[in-house]
């Protein structure tokens, strides 16, 4: 812990060290043009808010059968890999770093996205009421395909080559996705999970993908250079909470903390809404921060003054800020000299070009 510090001092986490513990959180942008790739202007996105002390990536899929919404990024093949190159050039360029949220939706998906329309793959073949964006605009999910056991090494040897992907592409490292009820925390939650076997029905069994994976992706680029992001109390797409988070995620963090991780990012609450859900039971971030030993970073709406509170009491190392970077590309300036935030264009979030994406003004020099 660092009593003393704030928002605004610089940090070590794992083997990157970072300006300012004001991070740019995962943004889905459906600007991905042919072949997955970042284009130009995501190159001048990234660009642009370069000055956060770290910029966690857009979710990007690790594979064909990651993705689950339209024009979302990839990290897997040769092309990708040069184009991500140059937005990881540009950001070091501005003197900030970059790691890459490696993605694989899971159920969340629609066989129009999906190799030779192929179903979605999750632990479950129960399919969700959710709803995903493709050609043919919002649509309901398709019926997912439980994967058998033997699937699941091929998944893990899909994230170890996709964080090698990253690392050749220039990233400072990866954040593994394991929240908002995709593939990962398709397995954890015994609400989706309905498997028998070593993949199924106790805590140690639904958490052994994601142990694996972490190991997997630990091994390839480095603990240091890998964190994950979790979210034990959403309810996002349509998937209801483990019956017992606590005791789910207590064992994930004893089970990570050995690994020597970089970082723990979490969403508290629901995923874009409250931090303490009402319709929740209480849940103790704090028993899961105690358990980890790497730096410890935490989401969802926190203002300046929440974030500041947070780190300069300890309760976080780093506050990642998600909607306010999309419409402050000098989001940490604006915080540092309590300047006013430009409003966010929410129709412009998904999909489209440069409007809403590359336009928005930095404060005057
Ligand atoms: C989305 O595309 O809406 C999306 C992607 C990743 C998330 C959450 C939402 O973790």
């Amino acid at each position: 812990m660092h009593p003393t510090s704030s928002l605004f001092d610089p940090i070590k986490i794992g083997d990157i060290t970072l300006a300012n513990r004001i991070v740019m959180a995962p943004l889905t942008r459906n600007r991905a043009a042919d072949g997955l790739l970042p284009g130009p202007l995501t190159v001048e996105y990234y660009r642009q808010r370069a000055s956060a002390g770290l910029i966690i990536s857009e979710a990007s899929q690790i594979s064909p059968m990651g993705q689950g919404y339209l024009d979302t990024p990839g990290i897997y093949t040769p092309q990708q890999v040069a184009a991500w190159r140059q937005v990881t050039d540009a950001v070091h360029a501005e003197g900030g770093k970059i790691v890459i949220q490696l993605w694989h939706v899971g159920r969340i998906s629609h066989s129009s996205l999906l190799p030779g329309g192929a179903a979605p793959v999750s632990s479950t073949s129960r399919r969700p009421n959710a709803m995903t964006f493709t050609r043919d605009g919002f649509v309901p999910v398709s019926a997912p395909r439980a994967l058998r056991d033997d699937e699941l090494p091929g998944i893990v040897a899909d994230y170890r080559h996709a964080a090698r992907c990253a690392i050749e592409a220039g990233f400072d490292g990866v954040e593994v996705h394991a929240a908002n009820s995709y593939l990962l925390d398709q397995f954890l939650r015994d609400s989706v999970n309905d498997r028998s076997g070593p993949y199924g029905g106790s805590i140690a069994n639904r958490a052994r993908l994601l142990l694996e994976v972490m190991q997997a992706v630990a091994d390839e680029i480095g603990a240091g250079r890998t964190g994950v992001r979790f979210s034990p109390m959403t309810t996002f797409s349509d998937t209801p909470r483990d019956s017992d988070p606590q005791a789910l995620f207590n064992y994930v963090v004893d089970r990570l903390a050995p690994l020597g991780l970089a970082y723990l990012h979490v969403i508290e609450g629901e995923t874009g809404g409250a931090r303490h859900p009402a319709d929740a039971p209480p849940f103790d971030y704090e028993a899961l921060h105690r358990r980890f030993p790497g730096a410890w970073m935490i989401n969802n709406g926190y203002t300046r003054s929440e974030g500041e509170d947070a780190v300069t009491s300890g309760r976080a190392d780093l506050v990642a800020f998600g909607r306010p970077f999309i419409g402050n590309p000098d989001l940490v300036r604006r915080l540092r000299e309590n300047a006013p935030l430009n409003e966010l264009r929410a129709d412009k979030l998904y999909g489209g070009g440069a409007e809403g994406y590359v336009d928005y003004p930095a404060l005057a020099a």
